[in-house]
């Protein structure tokens, strides 16, 4: 449905994106994560048919045609990062207006108004949207089409918990009926929910390419178990380091660090030795700390 091709975009001497290769199947929806600058916009624009490939090729639809042809700019539709609507127009009038030129009926146009959820302001004048209204409205157009293609740059960007809750729906929603969605979020909270994979750009070039599943083994490998245990003598420590290495146990509590399958292990061992555990708790690793190690040291955009 979405498929980069060796794409890569060069503004000047800028390299935005180098040889991209990524698709995204019908009933998929991928996170394209990376920092700022990394080049995630540019690609969701190559693949709206907004920004020429310097090279390769951006092919949507089934079967796949250049983005910029008309057929393929049908059958998507694409939230950008920074909305602009004209000022004049409600908020109803703008929806209106996509609603029309893109042929959907009233029902489906409410679906998509209940993710914007503009608490009554759908009548005033767009000129007086605060910034996260805009958004929301936005992304409420952005959700209009019926499409199978969903190219979203930042949509949870400024929506509520409610907001959220009803745009998790209707992803869901979109998986369930076989649309691709490629959506990008520094919300890493919301790319775990959302997507079925991610992406990882780092200076335009393509990183990592992980499914959901493998991502979740991942970080399941990296989590944590915290005990708090009254005493811990030495021997038992170092017996419990031989299977987590990095187990510390500082002012009574022990932090084991590893897969969740060696946790039970764990807390036989302890309980063998007569030492007594008054808490615990578990914890996936988290995508944020998998994230920052994938992409590396923080540095300023180029
Ligand atoms: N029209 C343009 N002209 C020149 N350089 C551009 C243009 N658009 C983007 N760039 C550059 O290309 C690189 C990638 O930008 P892009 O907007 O794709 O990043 P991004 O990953 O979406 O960043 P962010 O997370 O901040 O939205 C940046 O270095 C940016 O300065
Ligand atoms: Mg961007």
């Amino acid at each position: 449905m979405i498929s980069f091709r060796g794409f890569g975009k060069t503004y000047g001497k800028q390299q935005a994106v180098r040889n991209l290769d990524l698709n995204v199947r019908a009933g998929e929806v991928v996170a394209l994560l990376g920092p700022n600058g990394s080049g995630k916009t540019t690609s969701l624009k190559a693949a709206a048919g907004l920004v020429k490939p310097t090279t390769g090729v951006v092919l949507v639809g089934n079967p796949g045609q250049p983005s910029s042809e008309p057929d393929a700019r049908r059958c998507l539709s694409f939230l950008p990062q920074r909305v602009a609507f004209q000022d004049s127009l409600s908020g109803q009038e703008v929806l209106n207006f996509h609603r029309q030129i893109r042929g959907v009926d009233a029902a489906h146009a409410a679906a998509a108004l209940g993710v914007a959820s503009l608490n009554g302001a759908v009548a005033r004048a767009v000129s007086t949207y605060s910034g996260g209204m805009l958004q929301r409205l936005g992304l409420a157009v952005a959700l209009l089409p019926d499409a199978p293609v969903f190219l979203l740059d930042e949509p949870t960007a400024a929506l509520d918990p409610d907001g959220l809750e009803a745009f998790y729906k209707v992803i869901a929603k979109s998986r369930a009926d076989g649309r691709a969605v490629l959506f990008t979020s520094h919300q890493m909270g919301d790319a775990e929910r959302l997507a079925d994979r991610f992406a990882i750009l780092v200076d335009g070039v393509l990183v990592a390419d992980i499914a959901g599943r493998e991502m979740k083994d991942r970080l399941a490998e990296r989590g944590n178990m915290r005990l708090r245990v009254p005493s811990l003598d030495a021997s038992t420590l170092a017996g419990l380091r031989v299977m987590a290495p990095d187990a510390v146990f500082t002012d009574g509590e022990l932090v084991v660090r590893g897969p969740a399958g060696m946790r039970p292990r764990v807390i036989e061992l302890i309980l063998a030795r007569g030492h007594q555990i008054v808490d615990l708790v578990a914890e996936d690793g988290r995508l944020d700390d998998l994230y920052r190690e994938m992409v590396g040291p923080q540095r300023e955009p180029r």
